[in-house]
């Protein structure tokens, strides 16, 4: 049996994708960031998955305008890092994992959640960001990830519950597949931000710590979040947050089990124009 072993959460600024692709890491302003990321490294070598089931969203570069799935699941056997715009980073190509993410599409659409089948895309930074965060800048990335891309660009974009009971099916999927796997569930994107508008630049170290403190010990209260709260407080990019709420919704105390332990938490501003969190959370 597959097992979710532990949770990822991470923001995923394409700032800080320059920043290493550049060498820019050891200058003061981003020395900080990547500081707090040294625990997070060290961490995935000590407990390397066998496979990572990295929740994102597409910034329109796979999927444009004309095309917005609000949940995605890549079946392919590998993915290319995007071009968006300066040419694609110079990271390894994602290695997929089909079988598996055949089996989760399966079940989980099965439990009721109509997710787009994807056999053919390009990966942007709002999934490679989070990779080079966690596994350095490796010849090859250490395991098969399997992209989940979540339409958090477009209203409609999904609820924070619907997010949260979609992790639980997700898990339950998991826990179906008959081969002995350990996966890590990562969800990515936020923390406050706007990018655009009167309010851009808006950061609120008060909201995202609230949200960090309820996302590990409340759940239930960080599921019912409503969308207007993440843009009033967080910003209009801070919706990205209710992919962090799929992460959690997989994880053992919110499905019967015992509660997670928080390994590491981080939280930096400024990153870009973005305040950058991260948690890590190991089922028990
Ligand atoms: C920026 C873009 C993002 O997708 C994000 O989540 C944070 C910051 C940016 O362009 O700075
Ligand atoms: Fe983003």
């Amino acid at each position: 049996m597959a097992r979710i072993t532990a949770s990822v959460y991470t923001s995923h600024v394409p700032a800080i994708g320059a920043s290493l692709d550049l060498g820019k890491t050891q200058e003061p302003y981003w020395q900080p960031v990547f500081q707090g990321y040294e625990f997070s490294k060290q961490w995935e070598k000590e407990n390397k998955p066998d496979v990572v089931f990295l929740v994102y969203n597409d910034h329109a570069t796979a999927f444009s305008l004309d095309f917005i799935p609000t949940f995605a699941i890549g079946t392919a056997a590998e993915f290319q890092p995007a071009d968006e715009g300066w040419g694609p980073r110079p990271v390894p190509k994602v290695i997929g994992h089909p079988e598996l993410a055949a089996h989760i599409a399966q079940s989980v659409i099965q439990d009721d959640f109509d997710l787009t089948i994807v056999n053919k895309m390009d990966v942007d930074h709002g999934l490679t960001v989070p990779l080079s965060l966690m596994f350095g800048q490796p010849e090859a990335w250490p395991c098969p990830v399997i992209p989940f891309a979540v339409n958090v660009v477009q209203y409609p974009v999904p609820s924070g519950r619907r997010c949260f009971n979609l992790g639980k099916a997700i898990r339950k999927a998991v826990e179906s597949y008959d081969e002995p796997l350990n996966v890590q569930i990562w969800g990515t994107g936020g923390m406050s931000h706007q990018l655009q508008g009167p309010r851009a630049g808006l950061i609120n170290r008060e909201w995202d710590n609230a949200f960090l403190d309820k996302l590990i010990n409340d759940p239930e209260t960080a599921a019912s979040i409503p969308h207007i709260d993440y843009v009033r407080e967080a910003g209009s990019e801070g919706i990205e947050l209710v992919m962090w709420l799929i992460a959690r919704g997989a994880m053992s105390d919110v499905n019967g089990g015992p509660k997670p332990t928080v390994k590491h938490r981080f939280y930096h501003v400024p990153a870009s124009n973005t305040a950058v969190g991260h948690l890590i959370l190991e089922n028990n």
